[in-house]
């Protein structure tokens, strides 16, 4: 090529400095511009605005929902990209946050929160090569992942995004960044079995007070994290130090606002200290910062100052989703007005640039789909059904009654034991997740009957009890996302009344084993005492095998909580290391089987 940008054979760096210096400002602003792929008025516009990246919002899906659909989709984007002057690759971005979990047929993995209660990091790493496997070979190159949020209340909605409440666990789990990106140098990204990833949300997401948010009729979400400098840093900020470390080549800020030694809350989108200072001047950060989806308008001011604060900030790309044109528009004469320095704009597109490089797209901007045959095989879901097990959490064993006997006569029952949408939670084939079988799968009850054929299932325990040696009953939370599962906004951290009665009936007429299918603790305090074991099972995924497997002890339980059980809900926040700490199960806790034997 006689280009340089377009030579592989030249330093990533020195072809970032060739084509940053044959760019117009508006091409730059382009490259700096996030659509999301619905708010295209035309495809043509993608070359007109010289947009730079698209993303699918949770469920914005082609139809049919296909991987080869998905790769069809981007590839008719990316050759509008190729249309543009400098034809610089577009990337495609998505939340593939426990697997590919907007394609129908993809494998999909515990959530974070299960993962966390693995306590396996190289089985967090393995976690995410599955998924960027899945990822790129659909033709995308940029998963919207890990949440590397430490979850401190877990009556947030995104609770189960969260690896556990303790600093150290997250900063454990990390690498599932390798697992998506490859080696920490970026080396690995060009390759079709990697992804770009994202750590979200920087920084204090999950610290937000009960009652702080101001975001419609969420409660805790999005609303304000009051630290000392101290938390800040070592419970907040810790797993990002640790994200940077491994490379992490883009990183997402929270919508919610940090308040430090009682000052005055920031939004984080604007918080020029925290994003300019600390990530990328002290930790070193060199990729580019992503914004959450329109969160810029939420800064205080007009959507002209909401641009030149943010960008001004720190951020590199802007999520706007939808309306392009006037985001284009704004930043345009920000940058006219030297409202925002050119050197500002510079340092944003050359790191853009210098992800697209390193990820291969200009070499390769069109999907490689050779690992289209990866997506939700076996050997793949073997992985989420190892997970699974791994991540189930054994609290009581009265009288050893798990592992249990594949030859017992077992009766099922319960909300969620034979629901493949309720056990996979939010961010599954949709944003917001629902009930049923939406997409190819296990349930629990599936994965039962395969050890123990001839169990009987009854969803609400009507059926006759008698004749049974022991009760499963399945319960739990019915799947939502973000500030929309905040307790007090239609959600709480109590079992159902059909659970409630399921378990009373079940356990009331047999010995019996309580699985509960949720994406955070819930409170089962008043039924303890008639339950003789009791299965904290998270969130699973389409393995719903997984958790037969301990249940029957093919695998032996191993799991430890990775946030504190509450007595009450009125506990909540309840955190390892608080001055007075009276959990139900403490951080940690975790029965294994063989340990029960001896018991
Ligand atoms: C959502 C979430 C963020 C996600 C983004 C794109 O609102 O806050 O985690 O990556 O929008 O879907």
């Amino acid at each position: 090529h006689d280009l340089p940008y377009l030579n592989p054979k030249l330093p990533i760096k020195h072809r970032v400095a060739d084509l940053l210096a044959r760019m117009t400002v508006s091409e730059k602003v382009g490259q700096m511009t996030q659509a999301e792929r619905n708010a295209l008025r035309s495809r043509a516009d993608i070359a007109s605005y010289a947009l730079g990246s698209l993303l699918s919002g949770g469920g914005s899906v082609p139809a049919p929902n296909t991987p080869a659909a998905w790769a069809a989709m981007i590839d008719t984007f990316q050759l509008n990209a190729q249309a543009t002057r400098l034809q610089i690759p577009l990337i495609y971005g998505v939340d593939a946050v426990h697997g590919h979990n907007n394609v129908v047929g993809a494998t999909i993995l515990p959530h974070n929160i299960a993962i966390g209660a693995t306590r396996d990091p190289e089985l967090a790493r393995r976690t995410g090569e599955v998924t960027a496997t899945e990822v790129r070979a659909t033709g995308i190159p940029w998963d919207f992942a890990p949440c590397v949020c430490v979850v401190r209340d877990d009556r947030w909605g995104r609770t189960y995004e969260a690896y556990g409440e303790d600093p150290a666990l997250v900063q454990s789990m990390a690498t599932v960044i390798t697992g998506l990106q490859g080696k920490p140098n970026g080396s690995q990204l060009a390759r079709n079995d990697r992804v770009l990833a994202t750590a979200k949300h920087f920084v204090g997401d999950g610290g937000t007070t009960y009652g702080s948010s101001t975001t419609g009729s969420y409660t805790i979400d999005q609303g304000v994290t009051e630290v000392s400098r101290q938390q800040l840093e070592t419970i907040h900020l810790a797993p990002f130090g640790t994200a940077v470390e491994l490379g992490v080549g883009t990183v997402m800020p929270s919508y919610s606002s940090l308040s430090v030694d009682g000052g005055a809350p920031v939004k984080m989108h604007g918080n020029g200290e925290l994003i300019n200072g600390v990530l990328k001047q002290r930790m070193g950060f060199d990729g580019f910062v992503i914004s959450d989806w329109q969160a810029i308008d939420q800064l205080p001011g007009d959507y002209a100052s909401d641009i030149r604060t943010s960008i001004n900030a720190g951020l590199d790309m802007i999520m706007v989703p939808t309306n392009y044109q006037d985001f284009t528009r704004g930043l345009t004469e920000e940058i006219a007005a030297g409202r925002i320095p050119a050197a500002r704009i510079d340092d944003a597109v050359r790191r853009i640039l210098t992800e697209k490089f390193k990820l291969g797209l200009f070499e390769h901007p069109y999907a490689d789909t050779s690992n289209s045959a990866s997506i939700g095989t076996a050997e793949h879901r073997a992985v989420g059904r190892a997970a699974a097990a791994k991540s189930q959490v054994l609290l009581k064993n009265e009288s050893n009654l798990l592992p249990l006997a594949p030859t017992s006569k077992l009766y099922v029952a319960g909300s969620n034991a034979n629901d493949l949408g309720n056990q996979m939670g939010g961010w599954s084939i949709s944003w917001q997740g629902g009930s049923g079988t939406t997409t190819t799968g296990t349930t629990i009850l599936d994965g039962i009957r395969q050890v123990a054929p001839t169990a009987t299932y009854s969803a609400d325990a009507s059926a006759p009890l008698d004749g049974h040696d022991v009760g499963v009953v399945v319960v739990g939370e019915r799947p939502y996302a973000e500030g929309i599962g905040d307790v007090g906004n239609g959600h709480d951290l109590l079992l159902s009344v059909a659970d409630k009665a399921a378990v009373d009936k079940v356990c009331g007429a047999m010995k019996c084993v309580v699985l509960i299918v949720s994406g955070r603790p819930q409170v089962i305090t008043d039924q303890l005492g008639k339950i003789n074991a009791l299965v904290a099972s998270w969130l699973p995924g389409t393995e719903g095998a997984g958790v037969a497997d301990v249940l029957f002890g093919k695998v032996p339980f191993s799991g430890r909580l990775p946030v504190s059980w509450p007595r009450t809900q009125e506990q909540q926040p309840l955190n390892v290391g608080d001055a007075s700490y009276d959990p139900q199960y403490p951080f940690g806790w975790g029965l294994t089987t063989q340990a029960a034997a001896r018991q």
